[in-house]
């Protein structure tokens, strides 16, 4: 069934998507959904979920199993009939993510719930919430949700419209709170503030030293296989961090040299002293002699945009280095091993891409 709140489902859980990453997609996501109600958000949940509802009533149960049918994609565990504020029955450290939406207003103490949901999320998961909150205190309107308060808790069950959640989940201490607030004007003016977004549980020390621990065992390590090898779900954002903090370098692999505006300044000068140069002169001067490529020298390296494109030759078989001294030995090696049907496309190609490094300027070229 449509709803008015469609949209900010969708966008709260396409929000905790990009914050599980990539995470890999054999494993489920245990999520645990607290106030689940009939379950309204089933239909957004990220594939492979399996779930454990938490509610304070029994009375919405028949609509949430009826609902489930709609989506046997998600592996239904169990239902626990719990005040939020004490999930008795839940497990410390034992879900990925906690789903909350619109259930903080009706809560009794919000600080004792996410006490809560700290302690039943694992390591470095993922507490979605979508919540209507009050208007800042200087704006008129939340003069407006103050009048209209205790009619407003009387009719909608003990719904509070001005909590404060968005500035208790701050002071909760997740290690990051990507959050936003919107205001749609097709929702009751008093109920209109809303805040989406996604906490994350910061990993424990020993799981930060494993971090570090595991990128000194395997320097060629990425991100991806760091995080399997410590075995929490962690943000690659948290990786970096640590490996910063105990001032490892990128380990980004290169596959191209990187060129500097100097180098590319040089580049331009060396074609435009080159600029008349045909394929004969070309056969002549570079490559009749068969000497090395010296990587390194800018006249030879920055010069001779052929040569630079020697894995275009060789069908990109260069493979992905370390450093740029490891990607300069292997251009050498290859080099060295290039057939004489690519060395003769390289040459018959020269004047063509001496002419593109000079339209292009000091800027990049195709080739
Ligand atoms: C307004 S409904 C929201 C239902 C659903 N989450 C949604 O987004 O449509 C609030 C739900 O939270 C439950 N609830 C309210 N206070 C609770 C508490 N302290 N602990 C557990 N569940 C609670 C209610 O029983 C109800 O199912």
């Amino acid at each position: 069934m449509k709803k008015i709140t469609d949209p900010q489902r969708r966008e709260a859980f396409e929000l905790l998507k990009k914050h599980l990453g990539d995470r890999k997609k054999k494993t489920p996501h245990e999520i645990l959904e607290i106030g689940i109600g009939d379950g309204a958000n089933l239909e957004y949940y990220p594939g492979n979920s399996s779930l454990t509802a938490l509610d304070m009533t029994e009375s919405f149960e028949p609509y949430l199993k009826e609902n489930l049918k709609n989506y046997p994609e998600i592996r239904y565990r169990r239902k626990v009939i719990a005040m939020a504020e004490n999930m008795v029955g839940v497990e410390d450290s034992s879900v990925d993510v906690v789903v909350c939406t619109y259930t903080m207003c009706s809560v009794t103490s919000i600080p004792s719930v996410l006490k809560e949901v700290k302690r039943v999320l694992k390591s470095g998961g993922k507490f979605l919430f979508l919540e209507h909150v009050s208007y800042p205190k200087s704006n008129w309107n939340y003069l407006l949700q103050v009048a209209v308060a205790p009619l407003w808790s009387t009719y909608y069950g003990g719904c509070k419209v001005k909590q404060r959640t968005g500035e208790e989940i701050r002071k909760t201490g997740f290690s990051n709170v990507d959050m936003e607030t919107t205001y749609d004007e097709k929702l009751l003016l008093f109920s209109r503030p809303q805040i989406l977004g996604v906490a994350t549980k910061k990993t424990t020390r020993r799981e930060d030293r494993r971090i570090v621990r595991q990128a000194l065992v395997d320097p060629t390590g990425t991100r991806s296989t760091i995080r399997a090898d410590v075995g929490v779900a962690i943000v690659p954002q948290t990786i970096s961090r640590h490996l910063a903090e105990a001032n490892f370098k990128s380990k980004r692999l290169f596959r191209a040299l990187p060129l500097t505006p100097e180098h590319r300044q040089l580049r331009l000068q060396w074609c435009q002293a080159r600029s008349m140069w045909n394929v004969t002169d070309w056969q002549k001067v570079v490559f009749s002699d068969e000497s090395w490529f010296v990587l390194g020298i800018y006249d030879t390296v920055y010069g001779c945009g052929g040569a630079l494109h020697v894995w275009d030759q060789l069908k990109r078989q260069m493979p992905s280095c370390h450093s740029v001294h490891d990607l300069e030995l292997a251009v050498q090696v290859l080099w060295a091993h290039l057939p004489q049907d690519n060395i003769r496309c390289l040459i018959n190609s020269m004047p063509d891409r001496e002419a593109a490094c000079i339209a292009a300027g000091d800027g990049p070229t195709r080739y």
